[in-house]
């Protein structure tokens, strides 16, 4: 199917690190669910260089938001670091994806594991103020490698700051010492029992579900480990308790 486009322009473009940004755009005819995805397209040397991307943004919002991280030589996510407010983009006007909670069913502990900029579809859901309806507790994990790429924490705050004890936020720090974050993998520490020691909630197939996204390698690891405890894959005509998404 060809991909339709908004004319969409640059309204602003946080520069969290050296290599992680957000973009927030103005398109307003684009339409999505919160968690989903589109497409993002820029004209390089004359030809159009599209990539998928989450928003960040919930849909009841105002402004698109996407959040990146730019891949060394990537052809599309170093141009985008690059762009300046007012600049044109190509937006994907509906979004896709089955990261999103009408897909799984109503459960007590959701918990939603991201590896670097995969934080994002995460954060578009827990705006939405009605997905909190589908679930009771809600355990956000972030992977990062290095404390100084956890972002948005001020938005986490504020998710805080409404919804108290039901949300749970646990950091891993991979490649430094970080006195507030879990070290190392999350799928070693699924294993060992740390993480949801570090939750103080179990991982049992009554009362979970999972959702996993971001670095492919961690998405397979997880599910390696989340089957040994007796969770298996989500799928519309299977029930299950595993839902992901891979970033490439
Ligand atoms: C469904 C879906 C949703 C996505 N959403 C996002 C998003 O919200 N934010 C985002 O930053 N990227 C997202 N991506 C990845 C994005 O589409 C691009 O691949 C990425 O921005 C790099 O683009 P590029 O053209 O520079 O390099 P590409 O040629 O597309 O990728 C080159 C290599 O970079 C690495 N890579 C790609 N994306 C990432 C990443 N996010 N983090 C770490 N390493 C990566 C992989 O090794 C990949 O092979 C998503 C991908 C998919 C399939
Ligand atoms: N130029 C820069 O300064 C800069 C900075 C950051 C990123 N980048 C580039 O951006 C790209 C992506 O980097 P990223 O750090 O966002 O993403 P990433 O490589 O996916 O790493 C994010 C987190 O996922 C973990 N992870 C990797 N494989 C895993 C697995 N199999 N199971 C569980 N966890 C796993 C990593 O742990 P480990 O640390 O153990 O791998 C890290 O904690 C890379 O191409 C990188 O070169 C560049």
């Amino acid at each position: 199917m060809t991909e339709k486009w908004a004319q969409g322009e640059v309204l602003s473009i946080k520069h969290w690190t050296e290599s992680l940004y957000s973009i927030r755009i103005l398109a307003p005819e684009v339409k999505f669910t919160a968690g989903q995805y589109t497409k993002i397209s820029l004209n390089i040397n004359n030809e159009e260089v599209a990539r998928p991307y989450s928003f960040v943004n919930s849909p009841n919002e105002e402004f698109l938001e996407f959040y990146s991280v730019s891949v060394p030589n990537g052809p599309l996510s170093t141009e985008l670091q690059r762009l300046k407010i007012g600049d044109p983009v190509s937006v994907g006007l509906k979004g896709n994806g089955f990261l999103v909670l009408n897909e799984i069913p109503k459960v007590e502990n959701i918990w939603m594991l991201a590896t670097g900029t995969a934080i994002g579809p995460y954060l578009s859901i827990l705006k939405t103020k009605e997905s909190w309806g589908k679930f009771e507790n809600v355990i956000l994990i972030h992977a990062v490698r290095y404390s100084k790429e956890l972002a948005y924490q001020k938005t986490i705050n504020e998710l805080k700051e409404i919804y108290g004890e039901r949300l749970i936020y646990i950091t891993y720090v991979s490649r430094e010492n970080s006195e507030n974050s879990l070290e190392g993998r999350i799928p070693k520490s699924i294993g060992n029992g740390i993480l949801e020691k570090a939750a103080n909630i179990k991982m049992s197939p009554e009362n979970t579900h999972i959702m996993l996204c971001g670095n492919p390698e961690m998405v397979k690891d997880t599910t390696i480990e989340l089957k040994k405890i007796g969770l298996k894959k989500h799928r519309r005509n299977s029930p299950g308790h595993i839902t992901t998404e891979n970033y490439w």
